[in-house]
């Protein structure tokens, strides 16, 4: 046998090898091939990621229907190996990059490594007995595609960062520990650190943020990660990512069922946080600022009440209607800092804020609002691009007249279950200054999924990492 061996499977941490064809002498190979409508006995069916054994080392996997082929059933294929790997031990694998040759999808490869590498995600930190995840694949071909693989590396291990720590319960993530583990990626990765403690934030006037934070063990933070960017003269993309570390509504306190997600409130921070190490790694040139207000919604003898009223970062006065209506509290006082502290060119917030965009749009898109047209067409087209989709909805003045405050300026919830994605959004809109262009994505519906998804198991997605990161290298 001439030339390097193809390394045998090594069980751990997906690892992802460029090899040539003349340097794979024997392993089992994967083929990529276009899925049939009709499939006869021994052909690969219509489904993307579908896989069918050929026997003497040759497995393959379908791409989808030929005429629907696209970033997205590519993906599906790469997880569809991954997950079908799970079954097996010890083998050489290797997957021919051939199939992917006459497909018009730019950058076919990147989608691949990154369903290879997303659909191998298992949150098993807190397993003592780990199960057969982890595989060494040999992606066999031109060693061109190496800039792919670099990418899909950061882009996958981003998300599954934001996972990890989304699935993380709330006895072990809570306000501090997240401000701890987010120290960590900013020293990981050479980005600046700041966290503001409780004192500090009633000091400054935060009431709003170290109001729901005051029922807890562990009062509220605002954490702070800057990338500076290769072009520091550009104002910074500024972003806002609720971490409610766990949500039980507080006094206006969740039903059992509704309270056993609540884990993963923290979503839209821990994405914010995952984003930061990608802006990073891939060192992309606009300067980013990430704001993580954190906090947990607790009952107890600190805890706010139904009918406070409380004064935010702003001025503004906020009367607490609903105690479980928490998250644009510790969002509008973030909101209120990035302005005050940083010039953004653009304020992006994203959260898991309403059952409202859970009831509007499921687990297919994001809701997304703001008052700057082309700021939400180039998000949504960066959504397009990553299959993180998002759907335009309204927040015209009328709907104000919900949430007018009768002893305050404005109330957290109107108290009426209409439009209340809107109602979430029109509150947060109090809260940006003329002049800066802001977008919300409300990821209620998507954060998550209560069944396995193509190429994630139930839990958290990592929605919007690749999303918000496509959209400012799109800059
Ligand atoms: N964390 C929830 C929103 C949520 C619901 C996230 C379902 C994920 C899945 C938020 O804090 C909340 O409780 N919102 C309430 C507000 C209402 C009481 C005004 C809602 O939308 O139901
Ligand atoms: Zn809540
Ligand atoms: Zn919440």
């Amino acid at each position: 046998m001439n030339g390097p061996s193809p390394p045998l499977i090594k069980r751990g941490k997906m690892k992802i090898n460029l090899i040539s064809s003349s340097d794979w002498k024997e392993g089992l190979t994967f083929k990529l091939v276009k899925g049939i409508k009709n499939p006869p006995p021994g052909t690969v069916g219509p489904k993307a990621g579908s896989i069918l054994p050929k026997g003497e080392g040759l497995v393959e996997v379908s791409l989808g229907r030929s005429e629907k082929i696209n970033a997205e059933a590519i993906r599906k294929a790469g997880a569809g190996i991954a997950k079908w790997l799970h079954s097996y031990q010890d083998l050489a694998v290797g997957v021919d990059l051939q199939g992917l040759a006459d497909l018009k999808v730019t950058k076919p490869v990147l989608a691949l490594s990154e369903g290879l590498l997303l659909g191998n995600f298992k949150f098993d930190q807190y397993k003592t007995k780990k199960e057969n995840v982890g595989a060494t694949i040999n992606l066999i071909g031109d060693e061109g595609f190496q800039n792919e693989i670099d990418e899909a590396v950061i882009l996958a291990e981003g998300t599954n960062l934001a996972r990890n720590l989304a699935h993380t319960p709330a006895n072990i993530i809570n306000p501090a520990t997240l401000a701890e583990r987010c120290e960590d990626i900013a020293k990981e990765n050479g980005l600046a650190f700041k966290v503001i403690e409780d004192k500090e934030l009633k000091e400054m006037g935060a009431g709003a943020l170290v109001g729901v934070g005051q029922g807890s063990q562990t009062p509220s933070r605002l954490i702070i990660m800057k990338y500076a960017g290769k072009n520091p003269d550009v104002k910074p993309v500024v972003l806002v990512g609720k971490a409610i570390t766990f949500d039980t509504g507080g006094y206006s306190l969740k039903p059992n069922a509704s309270m056993l997600g609540m884990k993963y409130d923290k979503c839209g921070g821990v994405t914010v946080a995952a984003i930061m190490q990608t802006v990073a790694r891939l060192g992309i040139d606009t300067p980013v600022i990430g704001l993580i207000p954190a906090a947990e919604n607790m009952v107890s003898k600190q805890a706010y009440r139904p009918s406070d009223i409380i004064t935010s970062l702003s001025g503004k006065t906020i009367e607490v209607t609903n105690t479980d209506a928490e998250g644009r509290l510790i969002m509008c006082d973030a909101i209120t800092y990035a302005q005050r502290q940083y010039d953004p060119q653009a304020l992006i917030d994203i959260a898991t804020l309403t059952g409202g965009v859970v009831v509007a749009l499921g687990g297919v898109r994001a809701g997304i609002f703001g008052n700057d047209q082309s700021l939400i067409d180039g998000l949504s087209q960066a959504g397009e691009k990553v299959h993180e989709r998002l759907w335009h909805l309204p927040i015209d003045e009328e709907y104000f007249d919900l949430i007018k405050g009768g002893d305050s300026d404005i109330k957290n919830s109107g108290g009426v279950p209409i439009a209340t994605a809107v109602q979430g959004a029109m509150f947060l809109k109090q809260f940006v200054e003329e002049g800066t262009q802001w977008a919300h994505i409300d990821i209620a519906g998507t954060g998550t999924v209560n069944k396995p998804a193509a190429y994630c198991p139930t839990g958290a997605t990592g929605f919007g990492m690749r999303l918000i990161t496509e959209y400012i290298r799109s800059l």
